[in-house]
């Protein structure tokens, strides 16, 4: 199965093309293999980041991320097409554009080769609130022949609803054009899948899908969620842990503003603390006073706080005034221990309680080497089978969103499971919704 995954909840426009296929075996004996194809194999996967869009602000702007997603849109199918095409013949026909500009921006008067007239008011009603995207859509589409794609994979949520809605619109302008099938996804299960993905070597791109053993537990971390997830069985959550405010990548992000470091917070705060770390001449042993809380690390839930935290490192820096570079230092170093600490505690605790026996983690925090680290030696120590993200895939990419819906559309004989209902954003969805 050939499927195109579309990502645009927050602040990454992204784009993956993958052949997937199930392995009858595993597919077979479901239950034991958890989600299980044999392989899949990745014809293109590109993602535009707008990071340098929002730096100035200190954070994502809706509006301002909604009308990016617009505009890359198109640009990135195009190059995700040719990508394919260079390698596989079967996409070389829809890669190479012939230019021929059939549609003029006003209209329909003169129709392109490969688009009705209904085909194309429908298509005009599905963009009409994104007049850019509908623009380009029109002059590059009808000059592309289309390609053998069976599925497509678009985040429905969670994520920032005017940006989430580009994307679906996006994925149902091509369904429209193309008729074939879209699939939505959880942005959060996409996270899930990340983890259990492995390049077969480091010069291939095709992955193989790692089998779990359940029950188990994933950790989901990011710029907009904190949750602790169990996993019963294949598709099968429930959100046992979440934060009751900030999640952890924004009290990274908040954390670093206070200590006047650009936006996005985490790898700046982390790259301080672990130079605090490697302290090669003993200079930052003496931490003064400088201590901040554990959040919530007794209470008897799974649920995590860690606005106190950020509030707690204003009342500090209020207090030793500055910071300087060496309180900065030490000020990185002493956030991430606590949320390390938090995280650790409650993740090991709900192991436990739950009788997990794996555990998956996902989300751009994790790309964060002293957490990461400190589970590594966590599930050495409990003896548990630990399964994180190959660097690239720690944020937000359109390989989980194809991976998770080939997992959720495919069937044992190879056919696309139909999705009945009408697509639409929804920003608070919860990974346990399904
Ligand atoms: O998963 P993600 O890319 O986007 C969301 O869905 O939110 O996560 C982005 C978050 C940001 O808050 C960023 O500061 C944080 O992940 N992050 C890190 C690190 N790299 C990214 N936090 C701590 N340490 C890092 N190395
Ligand atoms: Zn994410």
């Amino acid at each position: 199965m050939i499927a195109l995954g579309i990502e645009t909840s927050c602040d990454e426009t992204a784009l993956s093309l993958i052949e997937a296929d199930l392995a009858l075996t595993h597919a077979d004996n479901l239950r034991e293999s958890a989600f299980a194809p044999a392989r899949i194999r990745v014809l293109s996967d590109k993602t535009l980041s707008q990071i340098e869009l929002h730096k100035p602000f200190g954070g994502v702007f809706p509006m301002m991320a909604k009308r990016e997603h617009s505009r890359s849109l198109i640009p990135l199918l195009k190059s995700v097409l040719q990508e394919a095409g260079r390698t596989d013949p079967r996409f070389s026909r829809s890669a190479a554009v012939a230019g021929l500009g059939m549609i003029h921006d006003s209209g329909i008067e003169k129709p392109a080769p490969h688009v009705s007239t209904h085909q194309l008011t429908n298509i005009q009603t599905i963009l009409k609130r994104e007049p850019e995207l509908l623009k380009d859509f029109l002059t590059y589409i009808p000059t592309c022949e289309r390609p053998p794609i069976d599925v497509i994979a678009v985040t429905e949520g969670p994520g920032l609803e005017p940006c989430l809605w580009t994307g679906i619109n996006f994925a149902k302008a091509l369904s429209a054009i193309w008729n074939i099938p879209v699939v939505p996804v959880n942005h959060m299960e996409g996270h899930i899948f990340s983890a259990l993905l492995r390049r077969e070597n480091t010069k291939t791109s095709t992955f193989s899908f790692l089998p779990v053993t359940f029950p188990a537990l994933a950790l989901l971390i990011s710029g907009g969620h904190t949750e602790l997830v169990f996993i019963r069985d294949r598709f099968d959550y429930r959100i046992v842990g979440e934060t009751r405010d900030d999640a952890v990548g924004e009290a990274f992000d908040k954390v670093a503003r206070l200590l006047g470091l650009p936006y996005p917070g985490g790898p700046e705060i982390s790259t301080l603390a672990e130079r605090a770390r490697t302290d090669a001449h003993g200079t930052l042993t003496d931490t003064g006073n400088i201590s901040l809380p554990r959040p919530m690390i007794h209470s008897v839930d799974f649920d995590f706080s860690f606005s106190g935290l950020k509030t707690a490192v204003l009342y500090l820096l209020k207090k030793i005034g500055g910071p300087n570079e060496k309180t900065r230092l030490l000020i990185a170093r002493e956030f991430e221990d606590a949320v390390t600490e938090v995280l650790i505690a409650k993740t090991k605790k709900a192991l436990e309680t739950f009788g997990a026996k794996t555990l998956l983690i996902g989300g751009g925090v994790i790309a964060n080497t002293h957490i990461r680290r400190s589970f590594e030696a966590l599930a050495t120590k409990m003896g548990i089978p630990l399964h994180i993200p190959e660097p690239c895939l720690t944020t937000d990419n359109a390989l989980m969103i194809a991976v998770a819906g080939f997992m959720r559309s495919s069937t044992k004989d190879g056919s696309v499971r139909p999705y009945p209902q009408e697509l639409a954003a929804k920003g608070n969805m919860r990974v346990d919704e399904n």
